[in-house]
């Protein structure tokens, strides 16, 4: 195993297909250093979560395929790895949806997550214990049934069940979606708690743009399959056209980033 490399994940121009036809990513590169927080940005079917899928190999269970550029984690080419593979190799990611079983409880839910793990009772306890440190209001709730709580809180649960596969890498798809402001911060400071603490890299899709960026190290934003711009999360938070476009401090008439693109070169044809 070669782990020496100074990105978890390294995305080298990808090109993915569905049904061999229908092309969602075009050329996207992304790299996720050891122990950071990278934010993939971009509005519906920009490509967010096809780019997660190419990641975990999930791809082929949606008939979708990397026809292109090569995608490596710790080091490692991963096009002949099975998504099982992937969560023993300690890339587990979290679908977009809450994903729960509705008729188990909340602590089931989250022991589920441990299966690719052979553990004792014991062990299976100590883990739990140490995820409730993060998840207080799942320690709460641990015996109800996942079914009868918030949207926030299953949410929770598939982070929670996630981190029982001990992850050295987490992929998030949208973990924030449909939830109320308060409720978004929670679960950014969960997640950026388990980065620090538990040394956990994190590629995160979202499309709330302003809290995502503050807890994250580096951005990409994509759109129709590209990236468009990408930069620490700082200078994305300072870019005018992030700003215009994403952080809703918005112009009329210019809804994404080709638009902007073309009206610039315009100005400067215009003024050469
Ligand atoms: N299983 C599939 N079969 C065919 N096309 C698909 C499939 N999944 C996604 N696509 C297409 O690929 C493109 C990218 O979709 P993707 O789901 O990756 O976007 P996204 O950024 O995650 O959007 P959202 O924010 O709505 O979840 C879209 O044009 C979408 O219609
Ligand atoms: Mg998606």
């Amino acid at each position: 195993m070669n782990n020496t490399s100074a990105n978890i994940l390294d995305i080298k121009n990808i090109e993915v297909r569905y049904d061999n036809v229908i092309l969602a990513l075009h050329d996207v590169s992304l790299k996720v250093p050891k122990g950071k927080v990278v934010a993939l940005l971009g509005a519906n079917g920009a490509g967010k979560s096809t780019t997660l899928k190419a990641v975990s190999t999930m791809l082929a269970s949606e008939r979708g395929k990397v026809t292109n550029g090569s995608i490596e984690y710790d080091g490692n080419a991963i096009d002949k790895q099975t998504p099982s593979q992937m969560v023993g190799l300690g890339m587990v990611q979290v679908l977009e949806g809450r994903r729960c079983f509705g008729h188990l409880t909340v602590e089931e839910n989250i022991i589920s997550g441990a299966y690719s793990r052979k553990l004792s009772k014991g062990d299976i306890n100590q883990e739990l214990e140490k995820i409730y440190t993060y998840f207080i209001r799942l320690k709460e709730r641990r015996k109800s049934q996942a079914a009868f709580t918030s949207g926030g809180e299953q949410q929770m649960i598939a982070v929670a069940r996630a981190m029982m596969a001990k992850p050295k890498m987490l992929l998030l798809d949208e973990p924030t979606m449909g939830l109320a402001p308060q409720l978004v911060a929670e679960i950014f400071n969960i997640v950026k708690e388990l980065n620090t603490k538990e040394g956990v890299s994190i590629l995160l899709a979202e499309q709330n743009t302003n809290v995502a960026l503050k807890n994250s190290d580096y951005g990409y934003i994509i759109e129709t399959g590209r990236v468009m711009l990408d930069g620490t999360a700082e200078s994305l938070l300072n870019d005018d056209k992030v700003k215009e476009l994403y952080l809703g401090i918005s112009k009329k008439g210019r809804k994404n980033f080709r638009d902007v693109l073309k009206e610039e070169s315009l100005t400067k044809k215009r003024s050469n």
